[in-house]
């Protein structure tokens, strides 16, 4: 039996404020529909908001891809767009380089990356600026 036992692709599209939040609550309810335990669903749930939101905000356009296996839940996100210039910098608490209209969203608190790698058991952010961010965000579901 392949180890795979769900996996699941979509389009995140940048600026794209009316529809940003609908990926990850997809995921979440695929997740939910799968019966996932609900912890393991919300750590997954804030995990991909922050990366969706930040694919809406920062990039051009990207994907999210979830896959479910029976040890783990994997959410990797690819984008085109900038990149980090320094991504040890944008990791860290209350960094942002959001805009005044993204705070007036809301936005810009620099919590996003730091509450990923929280509730990620395995968290890989790779930039190429220029081009792209890549996530790899994993949270386990055996202890
Ligand atoms: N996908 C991305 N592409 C380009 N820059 C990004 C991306 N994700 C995050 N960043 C950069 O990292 C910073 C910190 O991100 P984050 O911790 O989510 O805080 P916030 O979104 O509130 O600014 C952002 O302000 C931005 O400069
Ligand atoms: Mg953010």
């Amino acid at each position: 039996m392949a180890s795979e036992a769900f996996e699941n692709a979509f389009a995140v599209l940048g600026r794209d404020f009316a529809n940003a939040g609908r990926v990850s609550t997809a995921i979440k309810d695929t997740l939910k529909g799968l019966g996932i335990h609900a912890p393991i669903v919300r750590r997954v749930a804030i995990a991909s908001y922050e990366a969706e939101m930040n694919l809406v905000m920062y990039a051009s356009r990207g994907k999210m891809r979830l896959t479910v296996s029976s040890e783990a839940i994997t959410i990797d996100v690819d984008d085109e767009g900038p990149g980090i210039e320094d991504v040890s910098l944008a990791m860290q608490e209350g960094y942002s380089t959001a805009t005044p209209e993204m705070r007036e969203m809301g936005f810009g608190a620099g919590m996003g990356l730091p509450n990923i790698r929280k509730n990620a058991d395995e968290f890989v952010i790779t930039s190429e600026v220029g081009r792209g961010t890549r996530l790899h965000i994993r949270v386990n579901l055996l202890a």
